[in-house]
């Protein structure tokens, strides 16, 4: 008996050994980094509003500060302007930076991205979005979860490690841009390939939450085909009275269209649409059927009735694994509230097709422009159409058994004594895969925020406990990929 307890010490003492200090330092300074979240919370860098543009610039100068203090070297790239709404307003400059002690030792790149979604308090926040807030445990405002709570996490392991010792050599590049589409970014990483990411060995994208209220990491992410189909009816728009029944109206031919492409529940009805889809592999179904997904918490939480599929791993898997079409909007139709009686001249419909391997953005805009013309045949309307794809991103996925996974799932095992759920994300990052297809390195997205954090949502949060003990997380993933 005195030996199995002993064995058992033994075995608890081993499993929590490598890091106590580091983690007890990071324990100790959480005030300073809820502070700091606050901080940079503070800062208005919503990327999507010219007016906030200076804002989103002063965000990504006080991060090069921040990284100046843990003495990184600093190269903030100014990518010159765009045009938003008949403005030049300026691009907020991407920093590269870098902290490198030891050629011989791997180097992990981190990307971030410090702009926000839009917030306003009238949109219904319980507190003021921009005024970091804490009850309950957790910490709300816009951006503690996407991505500013991830970004600082990083930074605050970095920093506590180099007290003790930086085991690795690591890389920033945070983005001021990401919620609006990362302009100038790619170009920048082709451009960079073989300077700033020449000696980079792993990537980690930190911009993903996890799926349930255990630790994940994300190896997949869906690509877009986003596609505008125009109907042009008359040159004008016309009064129902005078018109009404003897013409053949714009609306109408386009909901015909858009009633074509999907089926109730959720089959996509486009010849040879599923031809390149590769199904999730065994092992995958499995990581689907382990997870602590709660389907009914999330029908709850957003209010939905029922879904397509019952069982947690079809919906995991249908909404991350497998192509969907949703469609947004249509521009040009009478919107406001009360009664119009005009027939609109020309509409605007606008859906959208999520990519999974290997199927290839080229391929899908032709199937679907074939498709919806054979489809306006039958309709036989002397009405115009166009189609155009305007958005294009392809899926991602990682090879999950290489070196960067397994130090991830052992950082996991090592903060929560656990092992982390592995799962693709339905959603469209495309830095990522562009990271990954550019430089040839492993990429893995391995986030901190949890899965009811409402990161574009009202009342962002990130809980104090994601915060303190993912910076330990991304330390110990440090310290694991030195040991490989
Ligand atoms: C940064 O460099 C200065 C001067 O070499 C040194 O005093 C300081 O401790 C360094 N800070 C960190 C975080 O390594
Ligand atoms: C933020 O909220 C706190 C607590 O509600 C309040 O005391 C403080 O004045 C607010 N700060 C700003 C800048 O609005
Ligand atoms: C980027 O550089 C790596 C070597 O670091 C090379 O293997 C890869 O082919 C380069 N990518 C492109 C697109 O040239
Ligand atoms: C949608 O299409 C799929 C595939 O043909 C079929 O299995 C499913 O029953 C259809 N759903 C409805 C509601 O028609
Ligand atoms: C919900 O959907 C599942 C699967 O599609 C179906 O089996 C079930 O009957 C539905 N429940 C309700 C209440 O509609
Ligand atoms: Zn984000």
């Amino acid at each position: 008996m005195i030996i199995l307890i002993f064995l058992l010490l033994f075995t608890i003492t081993c499993e929590s050994s490598p890091n106590p200090t580091i983690f007890e330092d990071i324990n100790r300074h959480q005030e300073e980094y809820v502070q700091r979240l606050k901080e940079w919370v503070a800062i208005e860098s919503d990327s999507s509003d010219p007016l906030k543009r200076e804002e989103v610039i002063r965000m990504m100068h006080l991060a090069a500060e921040r990284l100046k203090e843990l003495n990184a070297t600093v190269e903030l790239v100014e990518l010159g302007s765009q045009k938003l709404y008949g403005h030049d307003v300026p691009l907020p400059p991407v920093i590269l930076a870098g902290i490198e002690k030891d050629p011989k030792k791997p180097t992990v790149c981190f990307y971030g991205h410090l702009d926000v979604q839009p917030a306003k308090f009238e949109d219904g926040w319980s507190t003021q979005p921009y005024n970091l807030t804490e009850k309950d445990g957790n910490l709300y405002g816009r951006g503690t979860s996407d991505d500013k709570g991830q970004v600082l996490a990083v930074l605050h392991a970095v920093e506590t490690l180099q007290k003790h010792e930086l085991p690795v050599n690591v890389k920033f590049v945070f983005e001021g841009m990401e919620e609006v589409g990362s302009n100038g970014l790619f170009t920048l990483v082709e451009q960079r390939n073989s300077t700033f990411f020449s000696n980079v060995d792993y990537i980690v994208v930190t911009d993903t939450l996890w799926l349930s209220n255990k630790p994940g990491i994300t190896y997949g992410t869906r690509g877009n085909c986003y596609f505008f189909v125009e109907v042009q009816g008359a040159r004008k728009d016309l009064h129902s009275g005078s018109f009404g029944g003897v013409v053949h109206e714009a609306t109408g031919d386009l909901i015909f269209l858009l009633n074509t492409l999907v089926n109730s529940s959720g089959h996509i009805l486009i010849p040879g649409i599923y031809d390149a889809v590769v199904p999730p592999s065994e092992k995958e179904v499995e990581f689907y059927k382990e997870s602590e997904f709660n389907a009914a918490k999330i029908k709850r939480t957003f209010g939905i009735r029922n879904f397509t599929y019952s069982a947690k791993e079809e919906i995991l898997m249908r909404r991350s694994c497998y192509p969907s079409l949703s469609i947004h909007g249509i521009e040009g139709a009478f919107s406001a509230s009360g009664t119009k009686t005009v027939i609109p001249a020309k509409v605007t419909g606008k859906f959208s097709i999520r990519l999974v391997p290997n199927m290839e953005p080229s391929v899908v805009i032709n199937q679907v422009t074939d498709y919806l013309k054979e489809k306006f045949a039958e309709r036989k309307s002397p009405n115009h159409i166009s189609i155009k794809c305007v958005i294009q991103a392809k899926p991602w996925l990682s090879d999950i058994d290489g070196p960067l996974y397994l130090a991830g799932k052992k950082a996991i095992k090592k903060v929560f004594n656990t092992e982390p759920e592995m799962f693709r994300i339905g959603g469209t990052i495309p830095i990522g895969s562009h990271f990954q297809e550019v430089t040839g390195k492993s990429a893995m997205f391995l986030g901190i925020g949890g899965p009811d954090d409402a990161p574009h949502g009202q009342n962002e949060k990130l809980s104090r406990y994601n915060f303190i003990e993912g910076t330990k997380l991304y330390a110990a993933l440090l310290q694991e990929l030195v040991s490989l």
